[in-house]
């Protein structure tokens, strides 16, 4: 019998700290060692030279089969694992489903169960969309069984006031649970939505103006306000302007911890998008696309580590779904095209790694050692589970991601596996590319092809090191 399950020969190896030529060897879903290795002392040699290993990516961001704004997305978890998979993705997390009264730990509980279809290990988020005495009671549960992360909206129909959110951190600050926000400020955009509709006009380009940079940044300040009131440690997810990257310098200036998250389609799509008549209602999402002077602002805050984390923010939805409650006219064309009749969300799990890799590391913006860190290591540390997630490190678990940094495609639906029927990135060439997937030990994407049919993921259950509550430095 060999020695080890894997051997991977000649591996350029990816930390945030730098990248090692060696070879790694697996036994037992984790890394054994990382060195010199004899092929023949494992069941399974992969030759990786010329090529970069990363440790998989984490995704702890996205919506998958959700219901949202009266559409649930018919893709499903089975689906979207083996989308991940092909992106490169070893772990990923997502929500719990809430409405107002329902149990937040239950409703994790009921989400960690539809997630059992997943061939990649998976985390669930709890929600918060209030602060009454049993909703505050169950934070307690959800740390101590492995779920110390909620999101909290400060908008949509899922809103939670000011002053339970305030009620919500104090109690977090407590537990070492970790509130994440979605920072939309809804006064203003429920008083935009009003004007433009009393103007007549809510065409796709309205949405934008309807959620400016001022929304995003007024609602950042108060949920940064809340979190140095109560001492909570405060991850902002989905941010996409220098208005609130300027805040969250100021507080990480006293090493506050704050942790900040942009998704790659802040980083690459425009909201020029929203000027196409017929297709512009399918890059609608939360917050808005910006503009190019956005797009370098947020690179620059990359690049001077005011954001930490990579979240795709995946939320897809069929062309139909997107456009199920529109109506064409004899010609084709959108009847009174209105922006508030169109379910919020974007597709982003399996072209994050891929999109960092090329309009980052190949773009001369970040090294690919920044992009181990922000799609990997630190989503592993700030969520709570590093080092087996996020780390090629000898008793890891061994979640690799082998990729061609030479690799160049064109974009476009056929290349991708969510099932969808609309790529917003068409057309675009990449050069970076995920060849292979390594998930606990198993193959399950080799150069391309899916090997993955029977693999199962597994629920991690996460628990957030002190540190992260303490100060911004990952290092600590
Ligand atoms: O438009 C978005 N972002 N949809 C998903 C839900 C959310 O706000 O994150
Ligand atoms: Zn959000
Ligand atoms: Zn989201």
């Amino acid at each position: 019998m060999e020695k080890y399950d894997l051997i991977i020969k000649n591996a350029n190896v990816v930390s945030p700290e730098n990248t090692i030529l060696c070879d790694i060897a697996v036994k037992d879903e984790k890394i054994a060692g990382l060195g010199s290795y004899d092929a023949k002392d494992a069941a399974k040699c992969i030759d990786a030279a010329g090529k970069y290993v990363m440790p998989g990516g984490v995704e702890a961001h996205m919506h998958c089969h959700c219901p949202f704004q009266g559409v649930t997305g018919k893709i499903d978890f089975d689906t979207q694992s083996v989308a991940a998979v092909y992106g490169g993705v070893t772990t990923y997390m997502d929500f719990s489903n809430m409405s107002r009264g329902q149990s937040p730990y239950q409703q994790v509980l009921e989400r960690a169960k539809e997630m059992e279809k997943s061939i990649i290990d998976y985390g669930v988020h709890g929600k918060f969309l209030d602060a009454t005495p049993e909703a505050v009671a169950d934070m307690e549960k959800l740390v101590e069984n492995g779920f110390p992360t909620f999101k909290i909206f400060m908008t949509y129909d899922v809103m939670c006031n000011d002053a339970d959110m305030d009620v919500l951190f104090k109690k977090a600050s407590e537990l070492h649970a970790m509130p994440m926000v979605h920072c939309e400020d809804n006064t203003i955009a429920t008083e935009n939505d009003k004007k433009f509709k009393e103007a007549g006009d809510t065409s796709w380009p309205r949405f934008a103006d309807s959620k400016p940079v001022e929304c995003e940044a007024e609602a950042f300040k108060r949920a940064v306000g809340c979190a140095t009131k109560n001492n909570s440690a405060l991850l902002v997810v989905h941010t996409t302007t220098d208005l609130a990257l300027s805040v969250a310098r100021e507080v990480q200036k006293d090493k506050f911890p704050l942790y900040v998250e942009t998704g790659p389609h802040y980083l690459t799509l425009t909201r020029k998008l929203y000027d196409d008549p017929q297709r512009g209602h399918l890059a609608i999402c939360s917050p808005p696309l910006r503009t190019e002077k956005e797009q370098a602002e947020l690179w620059a805050g990359i690049q001077d580590g005011t954001i930490r984390l990579i979240g795709s923010d995946d939320c897809s939805f069929y062309f139909s779904e997107k456009s199920m409650n529109l109506q064409k006219d004899e010609d084709g064309n959108w009847i009174e095209p209105n922006y508030m009749k169109v379910v919020n969300g974007l597709s982003g799990l399996e072209l994050r790694l891929p999109l960092m890799l090329s309009e980052g590391v190949n773009k001369g913006r970040i090294s690919i050692n920044k992009v181990c860190e922000l799609t990997s290591t630190n989503v592993a540390k700030i969520y709570g589970c590093y080092p087996q997630k996020g780390a090629i490190a000898v008793g890891s678990d061994a979640d690799l991601v082998i990729v061609d940094m030479d690799k160049k495609v064109t974009l476009n639906q056929d290349v991708l596996h969510n099932g969808m029927d609309y790529c917003l990135h068409e057309g675009m060439e990449v050069t970076g590319w995920p060849v292979t997937t390594i998930a606990r030990g198993t193959v399950l994407m080799e150069d391309r092809a899916f090997k993955g049919v029977d693999h199962k993921g597994k629920l991690i259950r996460r628990h957030i090191d002190a540190a992260r509550f303490e100060t911004c430095d990952l290092n600590k």
